[in-house]
């Protein structure tokens, strides 16, 4: 699919801006801070419903306004389509597809589909679990856009249920009798059953994306590899919990649902007393990790600044071919991308994608974006977007 026209208003710095856009590759020139990703965040964030820079929407509504629209017009294959979002921090957001009445924001997952590669994504390699996580759950709602009910499922149970466990944590420490404990088993089966579903997802999906990932990663740095991912599940082998920190590999984890199931209720029920004492849920897909390994160690805390910013360009790119080969091709979008590679990985990376159906690219110079990547050029100045 590719965008053919994308339009803003009160979004970031832009008080009303239009930009009609061709398939191919387009680059978006321009100083610092003058508004290049701003675009193409606006793009990401129809895709995702979140922005890759913030995570709350506050700071994507201009200063001074009180909501921000998105819009844009879509074309796959023979089929049109218009979506729009408007952005309302405190309140609800609300969504439109095709003009017609509105629908949920939910509803538009999977109409505008990216691939987006920014700065930010160093901490893919560098952060806490919880990016990494954040990396596998959009990719599985890219792939499969009911999962965004799933996570939203997890993500109600959980806090419903360490709700429960803090107040039976507080009646504890009152000295009271403690709690009904006949309903915090009902709470481990949803838990189980949502998070088992979740958890399969994303099994599947590192399993997918494994070689993928090293097939890109000695693309952009020949002989650097191998590459590899591991998904790591704080339900540990099946009838062992561990509390994240201590959790054994989850390597060895199986596809099925059922199974799955079975492991979170065995480990929930080993770490009950704990999470008891401590009022949080100690195990599922909220406390797993993905670890990333380059040869034979861990990338996080052992791969150099290179090093790790291939990796995640890597994954990227892996998240982009298993995009492509499912069917519906994403735009890719690469942000502030080139100024941070050498010259060889530039022009490898750009050889890569510049096949592509519709690339977005940012650069502060123009210089860094190599000439394969020759398309429309667009000059961001100003609060200004106009085609070179
Ligand atoms: N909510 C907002 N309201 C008004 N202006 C905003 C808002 N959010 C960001 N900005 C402004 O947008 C500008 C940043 O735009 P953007 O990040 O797109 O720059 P850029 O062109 O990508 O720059 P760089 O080359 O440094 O990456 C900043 O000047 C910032 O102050
Ligand atoms: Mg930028």
């Amino acid at each position: 699919m590719h965008v053919t026209h994308l339009s803003l208003a009160d979004f970031r710095s832009y008080a009303r801006v239009e930009v009609p856009l061709d398939p191919g590759v387009t680059v978006f020139v321009g100083a610092n801070g003058q508004g290049k990703t701003n675009l193409v965040e606006a793009v990401g964030y129809l895709a995702s419903l979140g922005s890759h820079r913030v995570s709350s929407d506050a700071p994507l509504v201009r200063m001074g306004a009180d909501r921000a629209v998105i819009r844009a017009a879509v074309t796959q294959g023979e089929r049109s389509q218009l979506v729009e979002l408007e952005l309302n921090p405190g309140r609800a957001n609300r969504a439109r597809i095709n003009r017609s009445s509105q629908v949920r924001p939910r509803d538009v997952l999977g109409i505008v589909r990216t691939v987006l590669f920014a700065p930010e994504d160093l901490a893919l390699v560098k952060g806490d679990p919880g990016e990494r996580r954040r990396f596998l759950d959009e990719l599985v709602t890219a792939r499969s856009p009911r999962m965004a009910g799933v996570r939203s499922d997890y993500d109600r149970v959980l806090r419903q249920r360490n709700t429960l466990l803090k107040s039976a944590a507080m009646a504890r420490r009152h000295g009271g009798r403690g709690m009904d404990l006949s309903t915090l088993d009902v709470w481990d089966q949803h838990l189980a059953r949502v998070g088992a579903e979740l958890l399969a997802q994303r099994v599947d999906l590192v399993e997918t994306l494994r070689p993928l990932t090293d097939k890109a990663y000695e693309q952009l740095a020949p002989g650097g590899g191998p590459v590899g991912l591991e998904y790591r599940s704080s339900a540990g082998e099946a009838g062992e919990a561990g509390d994240g920190a201590d959790a054994a590999d989850g390597g060895g984890l199986g596809h099925g649902r059922a199974e799955l199931y079975e492991r979170l209720l065995a480990a929930l029920a080993g770490v009950r007393k704990q999470e008891i004492e401590r009022g949080v849920t100690l195990v599922g897909p909220h406390r797993d990790d993905l670890v990333l390994k380059l040869g034979q160690l861990p990338a996080k805390g052992y791969a150099s600044h290179g090093e790790s910013w291939s990796f995640a360009l890597a994954l990227r790119l892996a998240s982009y071919d298993l995009l492509r080969a499912e069917g519906n091709e994403p735009v890719l979008v690469l942000d502030d991308v080139f100024a941070e590679l050498d010259a060889r990985r530039r022009e490898r990376l750009a050889e890569l994608v510049a096949p592509g159906e519709q690339v977005l690219v940012t650069a502060a110079v123009d210089d860094d974006v190599p000439g394969v990547l020759a398309g429309t050029r667009f000059l961001v100045a100003d609060g200004a977007v106009e085609r070179a």
